[in-house]
């Protein structure tokens, strides 16, 4: 867990005039989940893509599995699987047949392609559809086959864009089941997202981006530390009144203003904090009507971090926006 198999360098990356990858530098150690959370335009799918080499490197250095994606491409090709954010299966093949087709472009030999189909339909417990056409499957059974196809030639490197977008919830969990079971089997994981939940779950690691930059990298235990041990949300009788005393109060480190009450971040142990803040409140004839104390989840890292909150965004309304201005 300490080589670092994916490792960038200030990577950029234009359409035009557009720069939809603003210098971002990172690095995916050996073994590990990593993700990048980010909003719907964020340049995720965009790095993914320079990193596969899909689309050539415009500017900074990028090395996936020691080899150097401007110089190497068909080495990188060799070491990765992907599976894209769109699906791409061809309708009217079999699973097995899927999987046979994609050994066979990459020159496996038959014994050793029917020996790692089986392996992998096991893996993501597709044995029973294998012979089943991919038209016929449902949405999470597609995305299992996806990922099946993506492991045929044994990667190092799975790269995986937005792997559960469109799927209910049940399945988005049991896909997860499926990711940290290929992780298990050894294989470094590099996937985007843009579902708070799903970063929170899977990832040994997180680089949250927004708007083509990185703005912070972390396990979700430290991303979340950093903004304090604990967090409450308030509503008192005298609004206005109540956020000076906070601001000024020891161990409150940040103050934010909600369409009704407020959140304040703590430097320390809430519930020996909160009685402190209401006796506080209670002495300057201020009223506390709803309190609530709680460790700060992933949406409040996003919104610490980016000043904005991911849900509120839409997910769906802006994806389908970004379609319509001809992203694909
Ligand atoms: N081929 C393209 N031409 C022009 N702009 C693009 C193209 N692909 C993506 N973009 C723009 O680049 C930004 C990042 O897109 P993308 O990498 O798909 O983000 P994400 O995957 O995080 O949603 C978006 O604003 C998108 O509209
Ligand atoms: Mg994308």
């Amino acid at each position: 867990m300490s080589e670092n198999i994916i490792s960038v360098k200030d990577l950029y990356h234009r359409y035009g005039d557009f720069t939809a990858v603003d210098g971002i530098s990172f690095d995916v150690k050996e073994g590990e989940i990593f993700s990048f959370l980010g909003p719907n335009g964020a340049g995720k799918s965009t790095a993914i893509n320079v990193l596969t080499t899909l689309l050539p490197l415009q500017e900074g250095s990028a090395t996936v599995a020691g080899h150097n994606v401007a110089e190497d491409p068909q080495k990188v090709r060799e070491s990765i699987g992907i599976v894209f954010q769109d699906v791409t299966l061809d309708r009217d093949m079999t699973c097995r047949e899927i999987l046979d087709f994609h050994g066979n472009l990459y020159r496996m030999p038959s014994t050793e392609r029917r020996k790692r189909i089986d392996e992998l339909l096991a893996l993501v417990q597709l044995e029973n559809k294998q012979d089943t056409r991919t038209k016929q499957l449902s949405g999470g059974m597609k995305r299992r086959l996806e990922i099946a196809r993506g492991l045929m030639t044994r990667p190092r490197v799975l790269f995986l864009d937005e792997p559960t977008i469109g799927l209910d919830p049940q399945t988005r969990m049991r896909m997860w089941d499926y990711i940290k079971a290929v992780n298990e089997e050894g294989t470094t994981i590099f996937l985007t997202t843009h579902y708070m939940d799903e970063a929170d779950h899977l990832s040994d690691r997180i680089s949250i981006i927004d708007k083509g930059q990185i703005i912070i990298t972390g396990s979700s235990y430290e991303l979340k530390n950093t903004l304090g041990e604990d967090l409450i949300y308030l509503e008192t009788s005298d609004m206005s009144g109540t956020i000076p005393i906070l601001s000024g109060m020891e161990l409150v480190k940040e103050v934010r203003k909600k369409s009704k009450g407020l959140t304040a971040m703590l430097d320390g142990d809430g519930t020996k904090i909160l009685p402190r803040i209401i006796e506080t409140l209670s002495a300057e004839g201020i009223k506390v009507s709803v309190v609530n104390l709680k460790k700060p989840s992933m949406d409040d890292v996003f919104v610490h971090y980016t000043g904005r909150e991911l849900r509120d965004e839409g997910a769906e309304k802006s994806s389908s926006a970004i379609t319509r201005a001809g992203r694909r």
